[in-house]
C-alpha cells in the first residue's frame, strides 16, 4: 500500500521536532510543516525532516499577488518539499502563476490549492461575501485550481466525493478533520475516520495529535495503517 498517511507535525522548536520525527517511519508516513513551525525554525524544520528521511508537505497556504506567490512556491520548490500549498481564493492568475513557476525547477513539489478552511461554515462564508453554498463555493475553487493545472485539494472528508467525481480519478485529495474511531476528537469537530475518509475518495489524510500524542508515535502509525488494509469486524 502506498503511504496516505501526513503526520502534522505541531510542535515548535527544533528539539521537540527532532524527537518526534525520530519517532515516525518514514515507510509508513510524510509529515506535513506548518505556519507555527515554519514561522518559527524556518527552513531548518525541513532540514530536520529531510535528515531524518521524510518527504515534506509544506503547507504554508500561500495567498498573495500573482508574481510574490508563484516566488514563494519557487523558493517551496528550491527546499525540496514533495508538496505545497496556494489558497484557490487568490483567483485564476494566482494559480496559474504558482504552477508555470515550478516548469522551470529542477524540482518540482505537487502543488496543492486550499478550497474553503474546514474551520469556516457557511454563516462564515456569508461575512466574507460568499452567498452560495459552501459545498458549491468548493466545487468551484477546486476547478479553478483544476483548470490552472494544480495537482490537487486541500478538502473536508465530507466533500471528498463531489470532488471525486467532478475533478476525476488523477486529482489528488489531501483531508485533515481525520479520527480513528479510538482516538480523543480533541478541537476538531466535523471528523472522519481514516477508512472512512479513504472510501469517500481522499488520497492522502492529515493526522496530527492521534500520533504525535500517543505513548509510541510509531505504533499509533501502524495501527491506523492497519486498520485501513483490515476492516475491523
Ligand atoms: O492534531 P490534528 O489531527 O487535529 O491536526 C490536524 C492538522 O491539520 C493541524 O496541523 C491543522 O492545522 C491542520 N488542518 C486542519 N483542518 C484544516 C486544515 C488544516 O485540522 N481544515
Amino acid at each position: 500500500m502506498s503511504r496516505p498517511i501526513i503526520v502534522a507535525l505541531d510542535v515548535s522548536n527544533a528539539r521537540a521536532l527532532r524527537d518526534l520525527v525520530a519517532k515516525l517511519p518514514p515507510t509508513l508516513c510524510r509529515v506535513k510543516i506548518g505556519k507555527e513551525l515554519f514561522t518559527a525554525l524556518g527552513p531548518e524544520a525541513v532540514e530536520i525532516c529531510h535528515g531524518a528521511g521524510h518527504e515534506v508537505f509544506l503547507d504554508l497556504k500561500f495567498h498573495d499577488i500573482p508574481n510574490t506567490c508563484a516566488m514563494a512556491v519557487r523558493a517551496a520548490a528550491r527546499l525540496g518539499v514533495w508538496m505545497t500549498n496556494v489558497h484557490c481564493a487568490g483567483g485564476q492568475a494566482m494559480l496559474e502563476a504558482a504552477k508555470d513557476v515550478l516548469a522551470g525547477e529542477s524540482h518540482s513539489p505537487l502543488l496543492i490549492g486550499v478550497t474553503v478552511l474546514t474551520s469556516m461554515d457557511a454563516a462564515a462564508l456569508q461575512t466574507v461575501g460568499v452567498s452560495r453554498p459552501l459545498e458549491d463555493q468548493v466545487l468551484a475553487l477546486a476547478g479553478l485550481a483544476q483548470s490552472a493545472g494544480l495537482d490537487g485539494v486541500v478538502c473536508s472528508a465530507q466533500e471528498a466525493r463531489a470532488l471525486r467525481e467532478t475533478c476525476g480519478a488523477a486529482f489528488c485529495l489531501v483531508t485533515p478533520g481525520i479520527r480513528p474511531a479510538w482516538a480523543a476528537s480533541d478541537d476538531q469537530s466535523r471528523i472522519v475516520t481514516p477508512r472512512d475518509a479513504m472510501q469517500l475518495g481522499a488520497d492522502y489524510l492529515v493526522i496530527g495529535r492521534p500520533v504525535t500524542r500517543a505513548d509510541e508515535p510509531a505504533d499509533a502509525l501502524a495501527r491506523i495503517i492497519d486498520e485501513l488494509a483490515h476492516p475491523p469486524g
